[in-house]
Formats: C-alpha cells, sequence, structure tokens
C-alpha cells in the first residue's frame, strides 16, 4: 500500500485511491497527485509546472520555484507562498519564518495511536510518517499518513516535537493541507444551529478563502467539522469528491482557497484563532486527526465511505453490529417533572408498548426542578427519588427492562453544592463575569482535580451495574475560556486542554464500563462529531423530532454518519419546537433508518395511540438487526419529496422509505431508482407479495404512491391523504 522510489516519491494507494507526493531538490514535500488508483503511482505526473511569474517570489531564489503557485504538502509562510499555511509559529526572535524540510521517514506496519485524541483505530492498515525539520530551531515536524487495505480513507496528523533550546509558539498546527491542482469544483459543507442541525449547503468555491469552523469551544451544530469539495457536476452517484472530516470536538476550522492562479488548497484542523500553544524545548504536541475521502462515485460514494469507515474503526467496537434497544426517554414525557413513582408508571407503560429500555432523562438529582439549579450535583433528589437510583435501576431492571439514565457532567449551575464548595472549578477569567447559558456554567476539564470528581460521581452510580445507557448531554456553548490552574501565558491552550481533559475523562468511564451504551448529547447535535462519536455509539440527532424537519436533518447528517449512530423517537404532535401536526406513522418513518428507536411521549399520549405504538415499536424490534451496518442511499430529495434506501448488511432486505411533504392534486407519477440491487434476483415486496426483478427496481425503478387528493383507484397505491405523508416498503430478496 505504501511504495517509495529512490528519488523520494512516496505513493500510498490501495483500491480506492492514490495519494502521492515526493521531495523537491530543495527538501519541500510536494504534492502530486490525490485520486483514482493509478497503476504505477511512482510515476505519477507532477500536476504544477515550475514557471516564472512576475509578482510572486522564489523560494531561496531558486528559478522558476514559487511556493505560491506549488502545490505542498505541508505549507509554511513566509517563504515565497502567499496562502493560508498549514504552520504559523513564532519563534525566540519573534519571527515566524520556518521552514520544514524532510529529513526522514519511516513506514508503521499498523498505525499508531494518537497522545490524548482519539483517532481511527488501525488494523489492514501502513501508516507512513514523514520526519520534516526546520534545524534553525530544532522544530521537528512528523506527519503521519494511514492507508486502509478495505477503506477508502486517507488519515492524517502531525506530531511536533522541539529539540531545541527555545520555546516555540505554536499558532497554526492544522492537521492536514490538501493542494488540489485547479478546476470547476463546488464546496459541499453542513451548517445549522439548534433543532436545525445539518443543513447541506453548497456553492462554488470562491476565490480567496472559505472558512468554516467553530469559536465556541465545542465543534458545534453551527458548523459541522465536514468540507468536501467536489466536481462542480457532482450528483449521488457521479462527480469527483474529495471529502474532509476532523475527529475532534472542539474548535476547528476548515478552510478552501482558491488563489490567482486556481490552484486549490484544503486545510483543516484547529482553530488558530485564539489558539497558542508553547511548546517549551524537549515538549511534544499532536495536532487531532483528519480523514480524507476521494471517490469519483458522487456525494453518495462518499458517504458510502464514510459509513463503513465510522462504523467500523471510529464507533466503539462493542455495539459494532448490536442492534440497539428501543426505549421510552421521560423527557418529552415529562420534562422536569419526574419523580419514583412517575417513572415506575412509566416503565409499565414502556413494557406495554414492547421496548426494551426505560431512560430517565433530566431531573432526577438534587434540587433539579428546572434548568436554573443543581448540575454539579450527581446525587439522586431525595425529595423524589427516596430509593436512589441504584434501586429504581433494580426495579425497573425487574420489570424487564434495562434502564439508562442522563447525565450532563461537563456544566455547572450557579446555584449548586459543587460551585459554592469550588467556585474556581469553572472555565472563567479573572475580573470578569461569568456568561451564562441555559443558566449553567462549563467546568474546568482541564483540571485533573475536577475530572476526578466527575468520573467518581459518575462511576459511583454505574457501578451499581443495573445502567445500561448513558445519555451524555452538554448544554451551552463556551465563554471566557479560562483556567485558574494555568499561568497567563498558557490561557490560549485552554481550549484545547479542555478536550485533551474531556477525551481522557471520556477515556476512563468507558473504558471502565465497555459495555454501556453511551449517547452524545449536546442539545440535540450540537457536538455530533468523530471525536465523540469514538466513544460514544450512538448520537441524539435533534431536539426537533418533527418528521418533515428530521428529514433535512438526516439528510445532511446522511452524508458523513451512518444511521448506526442516529437515535429517534417519536415525540409529541403539535411538535414541542416547530408547532407541526403529524401522523404518529410519519414520526416513526423519519426515524426508520436510524439504529435507535423509541417514544418520548406523555402517559396519556400512549394510551391513546396505544396500538399503533406498540405496532411501530416492534417493527423497530424487528428491524433492529438489519438497521446497523447497512448501506443507506439518498434516492430522491427535492422541495417536496424525499425518498431514503436502506438495504440490510446481508442484502437480503431493501427498505425504502418515502415522504411527501406538502400535499397537492393532479402531481406526476414518481418512481424511485433502487440502487445496488442484484439485477438478477427477485424482490418480494412484503405488503402486496408482488414480485420485482432487481434489475427492473434499479433501471425501470419502484412506483411510488400516489398523493391522494380525491378520487382514489383500487389498483393504485396512495399515500395518507393530506400534508406530511410516508410510506416504507419492504422488499425480500428471493433466495435462488
Ligand atoms: C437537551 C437534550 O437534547 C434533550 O434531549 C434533553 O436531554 C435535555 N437536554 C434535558 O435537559
Amino acid at each position: 500500500m505504501i511504495t517509495v522510489s529512490d528519488n523520494a516519491v512516496f505513493a500510498l494507494s490501495n483500491r480506492y485511491f492514490s495519494y502521492v507526493f515526493h521531495v523537491s531538490p530543495e527538501g519541500l514535500l510536494e504534492h502530486r497527485y490525490y485520486g483514482l488508483p493509478l497503476s504505477a503511482p511512482l510515476d505519477a505526473p507532477v500536476h504544477h509546472q515550475g514557471t516564472q511569474r512576475e509578482m510572486t517570489s522564489n523560494f531561496e531564489g531558486e528559478p522558476y520555484y514559487n511556493l505560491t503557485d506549488t502545490p505542498q504538502e505541508y505549507p509554511i509562510f513566509g517563504r515565497s507562498d502567499y496562502r493560508a499555511p498549514a504552520f504559523h509559529a513564532r519563534n525566540a526572535d519573534g519571527n515566524s519564518i520556518f521552514t520544514l524540510l524532510y529529513k526522514s521517514h519511516t513506514i508503521k506496519a499498523d498505525k499508531p495511536k494518537l497522545d490524548g485524541l482519539p483517532s481511527a483505530r488501525g488494523g489492514g492498515s501502513q501508516t507512513l510518517i514523514i520526519i520534516l525539520e526546520d534545524a534553525l530551531w530544532g522544530l521537528t515536524a512528523k506527519l503521519h499518513y494511514t492507508v486502509y487495505e478495505d477503506y477508502g480513507v486517507l488519515a492524517r496528523s502531525v506530531v511536533f516535537e522541539n529539540n531545541g533550546t527555545r520555546d516555540i509558539n505554536l499558532e497554526h498546527v492544522y492537521s492536514t493541507a490538501l493542494d488540489l491542482p485547479p478546476g470547476d469544483y463546488e464546496a459541499l459543507h453542513l451548517h445549522g444551529t439548534w433543532a436545525r442541525e445539518f443543513n447541506a449547503e453548497r456553492m462554488a468555491l470562491p476565490h480567496g478563502r472559505f472558512v468554516i469552523g467553530s469559536a465556541r469551544g465545542t465543534s458545534s451544530a453551527a458548523h459541522s467539522p465536514f468540507l468536501a469539495v467536489i466536481d462542480a457536476t457532482a450528483t449521488e452517484t457521479h462527480g469527483r469528491v474529495y471529502g474532509t472530516a476532523l475527529v475532534y470536538s472542539g474548535n476547528f476550522s476548515i478552510s478552501t482557497e482558491v488563489n490567482e492562479f486556481e490552484d486549490v488548497r484544503i486545510l483543516a484542523g484547529i482553530n488558530p484563532f485564539n489558539f497558542n500553544w508553547t511548546l517549551a524545548a524537549g515538549e511534544r504536541f499532536t495536532t487531532p486527526e483528519a480523514l480524507h475521502v476521494f471517490t469519483q462515485n458522487g456525494l453518495g460514494g462518499m458517504s458510502h465511505i464514510w459509513h463503513d469507515f465510522v462504523r467500523d474503526k471510529i464507533s466503539p467496537p462493542a455495539f459494532r453490529h448490536l442492534p440497539r434497544p428501543t426505549y421510552l426517554n421521560t423527557w418529552e414525557a415529562a420534562y422536569f417533572d419526574v419523580n419514583e413513582g412517575k417513572v415506575l408508571t412509566l416503565a409499565d407503560k414502556a413494557a406495554t408498548l414492547g421496548v426494551d429500555m426505560l431512560v430517565l432523562d433530566d431531573g432526577w438529582f438534587k434540587g433539579r426542578r428546572d434548568d436554573t439549579t443543581s448540575l454539579g450535583d450527581w446525587t439522586a433528589d431525595p425529595s423524589r427519588f427516596p430509593s436512589g437510583i441504584p434501586a429504581l435501576a433494580a426495579k425497573i431492571k425487574a420489570k424487564g427492562l434495562k434502564f439508562g439514565l442522563w447525565f450532563e457532567p461537563e456544566m455547572v449551575n450557579p446555584d449548586s453544592d459543587l460551585f459554592r464548595a469550588h467556585p474556581d472549578w469553572i472555565l472563567h477569567v479573572p475580573g470578569r463575569k461569568s456568561s451564562l447559558g441555559r443558566h449553567q456554567l462549563t467546568l474546568d476539564l482541564s483540571r485533573a482535580e475536577v475530572r476526578d470528581y466527575l468520573f467518581d460521581a459518575i462511576d459511583s452510580l454505574l457501578s451499581c451495574g443495573d445502567i445500561g445507557y448513558v445519555k451524555w448531554d452538554m448544554n451551552r456553548a463556551m465563554t471566557e475560556v479560562g483556567s485558574a490552574a494555568f499561568p497567563p501565558s498558557q490561557q490560549a491552550e485552554v481550549p484545547h486542554r479542555y478536550l485533551l481533559g474531556l477525551y481522557d475523562l471520556l477515556s476512563r468511564i468507558t473504558n471502565k464500563y465497555p459495555d454501556i451504551l453511551f449517547e452524545n448529547c449536546a442539545s440535540g447535535g450540537n457536538r455530533f462529531d468523530l471525536g465523540m462519536l469514538s466513544y460514544m455509539a450512538q448520537n441524539w440527532t435533534s431536539d426537533n423530532c418533527d418528521p418533515i424537519a428530521r428529514l433535512d436533518i438526516i439528510h445532511g447528517a446522511s452524508l458523513v454518519f451512518p444511521l448506526d449512530v442516529c437515535a429517534a423517537y417519536i415525540g409529541p404532535s403539535p411538535n414541542h419546537q416547530n408547532g407541526r401536526v403529524s401522523s404518529i406513522h410519519t414520526r416513526y418513518d423519519a426515524g426508520a433508518f436510524c439504529a435507535a428507536k423509541g417514544v418520548s411521549l406523555s402517559e396519556a399520549d400512549i394510551d391513546a395511540n396505544l396500538p399503533a405504538l406498540q405496532r411501530l415499536m416492534s417493527h423497530a424490534k424487528d428491524t433492529a438487526t438489519d438497521m446497523v451496518g447497512g448501506h443507506f442511499d439518498r434516492l430522491i430529495k427535492t422541495r417536496n419529496e424525499v425518498c431514503w434506501q436502506y438495504t440490510s448488511r446481508d442484502g437480503e432486505t431493501v427498505y425504502l422509505a418515502y415522504f411527501h411533504i406538502l400535499a397537492a392534486p393532479n402531481l406526476p407519477f414518481r418512481r424511485a431508482h433502487v440502487r445496488g440491487l442484484d439485477p438478477l434476483a427477485e424482490y418480494i415486496l412484503t405488503e402486496d407479495k408482488t414480485r420485482h426483478q432487481g434489475d427492473a427496481l434499479m433501471h425501470s425503478g419502484m412506483a411510488l404512491p400516489y398523493v391522494a387528493t380525491g378520487q382514489v383507484k383500487a389498483d393504485m397505491r396512495y399515500m395518507a391523504k393530506g400534508d406530511f405523508s410516508s410510506h416504507v416498503f419492504i422488499f425480500k430478496k428471493v433466495s435462488p
């Protein structure tokens, strides 16, 4: 997979791509090629012509060698490249001129773990480590490139070592830089906010820089840490796509830059804004990991590569192919109004519904009657949960259910025993009043004693042995990010140190409880990223459970994330976030391909819809095994229609979900062109036992139900009358 020529050309290849670079005569790493696999990658032509350009400068006076027009692997600034650099730092002379020249390389059989940071697991992989050096300041940058035999993903990260004698202040330490040749490209990224996550935006790549990122302390829903540069003509099934995502949950930046010569640069890594890290002599700094995907098969092709990789190499392995439990969650059933009696009644309802688990969401701990108080005090409220959480968990277990519990460990309310005892344990800066988000402050996870407190508090509950699931919530962005534990010169390190602390805490807890299913939540999908997914197999996709809103949210999330990691429940109607009224079936169908499914409804709502809910939860259980490890395709997305396909891992069952948003008379007849079937096999549609040939379903398509507005015809299939209708087809492959 990794080959090196005598003249220092490096090629990383597998059946998905070749990635090629070389060392220039000056010792700089120049990028050559990234695209479909080449038969002789070491001979890949150099895609730029060294030439004399006016108003550019030549690196160290070398004729025809200006770096601003040279594709590079890890670009520096101030040495004839005027684009945003991957690396920028300040040395003890006060300038920022560094030159990272090739020194040596090694090839490792697998993939080393990153220091203190989550990263994709190895296995079937090789890692090339290129050692670059700035001899003047004794700085070493080790560029890590991992290529896998079976995945179309290239993993990159950088480890810096200060082998000199003076401090180096790191400012830009991007995890990756990718310089592509000029082309007709667009950018695709995901933006959003609370309850409106994962909106896909596609736009022409502008000249200059286009930057997405976060300075909120968390990755956030404002921008997902993902961006793709795609052929302007790319569709779901065709076209070149270069996807980049970060395995990181904090302040990040991903940018594109098109310069005056149309060269394209992608940078991804820690956000350099408000970041500074003092790398003292003898110290080391590791960047988060960046992942690149290349495909020629359009956005669907990219998603398939991400999905396989995330589920096999990022998400905790214990849950890889485990069906997720169905559940009843107390949040939209009772909000903060929970007590032992009510929870036990809801547990009885859960048993009647036939679900596997009862999840006690927010509101169970000391004094927590609304969101103004008590975060940090992780013991059961004695007046409402007199027997305590372990006893409640045992009672729920006795009803034949699993028990799940909500925490928001990273936060504290000013009105809490924890804050009264340790007011300096929050992120804050001297002399400034702290800003609040949802009445709460962020604990300073860069401090070991804070992490120890949280570990003990959570451990003391999980150790009862009857808690099978934890929802790990986080409901505010950070402000006044400073730490009482670090000197003024290191305050700009605190945002990243927070993340290192969070990952340390998550590792300790999830390593101790590998069988507990952790669900990542941040007011829904406000920290839904590959860093958090490294510890948690499940994500609360959004606080918005309205099915029509969810169509866009799932569409966007599915560009990167397999629906194996997404949770969906049937929430109330009218929906509590946008007021929309929808049928219980559409509410279920919107989440039908998410692996984790449940209900969060009041007792009255459950009673009023009992037979339908029982049927739907029984369907969720019957299909739970299929909903992990399968293949998801986005077949149709217009303003008024969505059609998704989900094919089980064994290819035996094919699901089609069709959603029609606003009804209208006299609409066209629509067909969905199913993908990836066995062309010669027959597929039986379970609802009417009709037989359909694989190739016909793919090439002629499946007739979608007609939106009924008036007259109906006996031999036609109709959607439910009115707005917001849906239908799920299930096909079973006929064994030959
Ligand atoms: C935000 C989450 O997204 C909700 O599901 C719920 O857990 C609340 N927090 C509880 O405060």
